[in-house]
């Protein structure tokens, strides 16, 4: 897309980026509706309650007040779109069903890493969208999927399969381009470790240490928006959250978390797997399932795959 001449990236704003890039309508009007949930998500972060909810989520987490107040924001403008069929999110029991006839399926985690607002590091909010009204479905069906990073700047970061966009709120609370067709390079210089490591498998353990063999750096906040997104803006590199002794699964989401950035990945030229196939080809059984995930440059996530394969 050739931009006029004249206007800096700057000046494109969300809503005309998405004019000229989508031309479902309304899918542009749950991306909106979304941004600007954000707003009252970055205001309830500043001033908002950092006690606990006294109620937990179907993983039997305890909830924090944010959590709960985030998911009522998304949820409120969710609905306030018109054309959500159903929403499946994080930090809610079931599947709420808003309108048979809405047009999109919704999974989100309205704020990931909130255990980590009190110490004040990052935390975002990560989106799914799909056709239809059944959340169960494999992330390639995804039509969107989207996040916003609560850091020292908001960015918000999109794809509807055509390319991974990057845009940071202004002081009106807009969103303005920074970047387009984010990209990926095949092999990284930083890694990213979830988990404890005297639970990693020799697979794992080797993986590493070949990175670190290679120079590269070890780069890990504890939110998973802000270590993806490291990953992503950077254009190389690898995050992972592996399967762990006594936890085969490992501990992210698939649904709310690792479908959505999965498909911003590959749309980037990167890959996201399991240790074994992409996590977008699972068929999820459950609202509540979680799964190891290696995600990143092509030809690191590649090497993780092979030596799982090898030594498990
Ligand atoms: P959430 O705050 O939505 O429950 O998710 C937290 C996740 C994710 O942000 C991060 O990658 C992971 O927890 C970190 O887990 P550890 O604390 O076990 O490293
Ligand atoms: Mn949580
Ligand atoms: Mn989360
Ligand atoms: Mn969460």
């Amino acid at each position: 897309m050739v931009r006029e001449p004249g206007t800096t990236p700057f000046q494109v704003d969300l809503r005309r980026h998405l004019r000229e890039h989508e031309e479902d309508r309304d899918l542009t009007r749950v991306i909106c509706e979304i941004a600007t949930a954000s707003r009252y998500v970055i205001n309830a972060i500043r001033t908002g309650d950092l006690g606990v909810a006294g109620t937990s989520n179907l993983y039997g987490e305890e909830q924090l007040a944010l959590d709960v107040l985030s998911d009522r924001i998304l949820r409120k403008r969710l609905i306030h779109s018109g054309v959500i069929s159903t929403i499946a999110s994080e930090e809610t029991d079931e599947i709420i069903n808003v309108n048979l006839n809405g047009k999109y399926s919704i999974t989100y985690d309205p704020l990931d890493g909130s255990s980590l607002v009190d110490v004040n590091l990052a935390v975002g909010t990560i989106i799914g969208i799909y056709r239809g009204d059944n959340v169960l479905q494999r992330g390639r069906n995804m039509v969107a999927a989207m996040y916003i990073l609560y850091g020292p700047r908001c960015t918000l970061v999109y794809s509807t399969g055509s390319g991974v966009h990057e845009f940071a709120m202004n002081s009106l609370m807009e969103y303005t381009l920074i970047q387009e067709h984010v990209k990926m390079q095949p092999a990284g210089t930083i890694y990213s470790p979830g988990g404890q490591r005297n639970k990693y498998s020799p697979g794992v353990e080797k993986f590493i240490s070949s990175l670190e063999a290679k120079g590269s750096k070890l780069r890990y906040s504890g939110g998973f928006v802000p270590d993806i997104n490291q990953v992503l803006i950077k254009g190389q590199g690898i995050f992972m959250y592996p399967h762990l002794e006594g936890a085969p699964n490992g501990k992210l989401r698939l649904l709310y978390e690792l479908n959505p950035m999965a498909f911003i990945m590959e749309q980037a030229g990167g890959a996201a797997s399991n240790g074994r196939e992409r996590i977008l080809d699972i068929e999820p059984e459950g609202i509540d399932q979680r799964s190891p995930v290696f995600i990143g440059s092509k030809e690191d996530v590649a090497m993780a795959e092979k030596f799982i394969a090898e030594f498990g």
